[in-house]
């Protein structure tokens, strides 16, 4: 609703010239500081859990996972983590993705889905989708679902939806705020 959404866009800021000359960075830690915004974040993304039938949340690092570790215990689901490279101990899936500036990777455990799993993945910020995308793709290769993404901001004029469209195969794309 409009409400739940003024509520939020007025706990982001803009930060601009951060981390490079030319980009606006939205800055979310006013949002977290503040419990009314955090708790009502938490409630629409837990909302979602039920209405897609979720089994699981993925959160992506590293602001992904502040958001979204708080959604799966108030929807009493289990919280996987994605992960930037190099960094879970276990045996991992790896998916590589185009940056402005070369190439990124993330990573998830092989064991951290169950085949059939229906999974909500959780992200701050919907950019270019080049991360979401690649959090998409190592979940089916997980033998999971896609049940939906979430995200608290989508910057609509970086086309990061269209660019997530063959990925989702139809799965829903929740933003909060679209700006
Ligand atoms: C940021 C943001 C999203 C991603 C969006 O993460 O948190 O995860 O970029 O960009 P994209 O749609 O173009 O992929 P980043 O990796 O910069 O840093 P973080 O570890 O602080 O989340
Ligand atoms: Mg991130």
């Amino acid at each position: 609703p409009a409400e739940l959404r003024e509520l939020l866009l007025s706990r982001i800021t803009d930060i601009p010239d951060h981390p490079q000359p030319g980009v606006v960075f939205k800055d979310i830690t006013p949002l977290l500081a503040d419990p009314a915004a955090f708790g009502a974040l938490t409630e629409a993304f837990a909302e979602l859990c039920g209405r897609h039938r979720v089994d699981k949340i993925v959160g992506l690092e590293a602001r992904g996972f502040i958001l979204a570790a708080p959604v799966a215990v108030r929807a009493g689901v289990g919280f996987v983590p994605v992960r930037k490279a190099g960094k879970l101990p276990g045996t991992t899936l790896g998916q590589t993705y185009e940056l402005e500036y070369g190439t990124a990777e993330i990573e998830i455990h092989t064991d951290a889905l169950a085949p059939g799993d229906r999974v909500l993945v959780i992200d701050d910020v919907l950019a270019t989708g080049g991360t979401a995308d690649a959090s998409l793709q190592l979940i089916r290769r997980a033998g999971a679902e896609v049940a939906g993404l979430a995200v608290l901001l989508e910057l609509g004029f970086l086309a990061g939806r269209q660019r997530l469209e063959p990925g989702l195969k139809g799965a829903p794309l929740e933003a909060l705020i679209t700006v």
